[in-house]
This record gives structure tokens, sequence and C-alpha cells, in this order.
């Protein structure tokens, strides 16, 4: 299922890069500065970095619905924080949240099959 789960995270990185754009430009839009220095991005990261030691697609997929899931709390906690006082704030976050869960959604859809390939229950 190697080519799947590649093909899965491609495009979920391309969807990673345009939040990370958005997210970027809504910081600018209120004044802030954006990040811009990777080791600075991951003392600052709320989900922090798993890196992909294990290549098994089993691991690799733990590993990434776990990320989603991290992701899935923080845009949660940004609707809660922006709700009523920063309208656009709050309609960026109900976006990227969408993708986010739909980035988890597909995930769990890829562990079930290969689950079902293992012959384990999904
Ligand atoms: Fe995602």
């Amino acid at each position: 299922m190697k080519d799947a789960v590649i093909a899965e995270l491609l495009q979920h990185a391309a969807d990673e890069l345009r939040h990370a754009d958005l997210v970027s430009n809504r910081i600018i839009q209120l004044g802030g500065v954006p990040i811009t220095t990777p080791k600075r991005w991951f003392d600052h990261s709320n989900c922090g970095y798993d890196e992909p030691a294990d290549p098994f697609v089993e691991r690799i997929l733990e590993q990434n619905i776990a990320g989603e899931q991290c992701a899935i709390g923080v845009y949660n906690a940004l609707l809660g924080e922006s709700l009523g006082k920063d309208p656009v704030t709050y309609n960026l976050a109900t976006q990227i949240l969408q993708d986010e869960v739909e980035h988890e959604e597909d995930l769990q859809a890829l562990q079930e099959d290969l689950k079902a390939m293992l012959g384990r229950r999904a």
C-alpha cells in the first residue's frame, strides 16, 4: 500500500503548505510577523514533529493520523478563541479544520484497508 499512502501524503503536504500560506498571511494582516526559520517553527509548534524513523506504512499512518488529530484540536481551539471576536480568523480556522478532518478520514481509510489486508479487524 506504499504507493497509495505516498500519493495521499503528497496531497496532504500540498494542503499543509497552502495552510501555512493562509496562516502567514493572516498573521501579517493582524500586524504580526510570521516565523520564517524552521528551527523556530519547531520551537513554537503546537503538535511537534514526529520523525518518520520507521518506514513501515502502518507506523507512518499512525504517526500522521496522530498529527492530523493534533491539528484538529489546535484549529478547534482557535475557533473557540476567535468566535465572536475575529470572524476572518474564525473563517480561516473553519476552512483549515475541514481539510484536517478530511486528511484524518483519508488516512484512517487507508489504515482500515491495511488492517484488512493484514487480516486484522479495522
Ligand atoms: Fe492535515
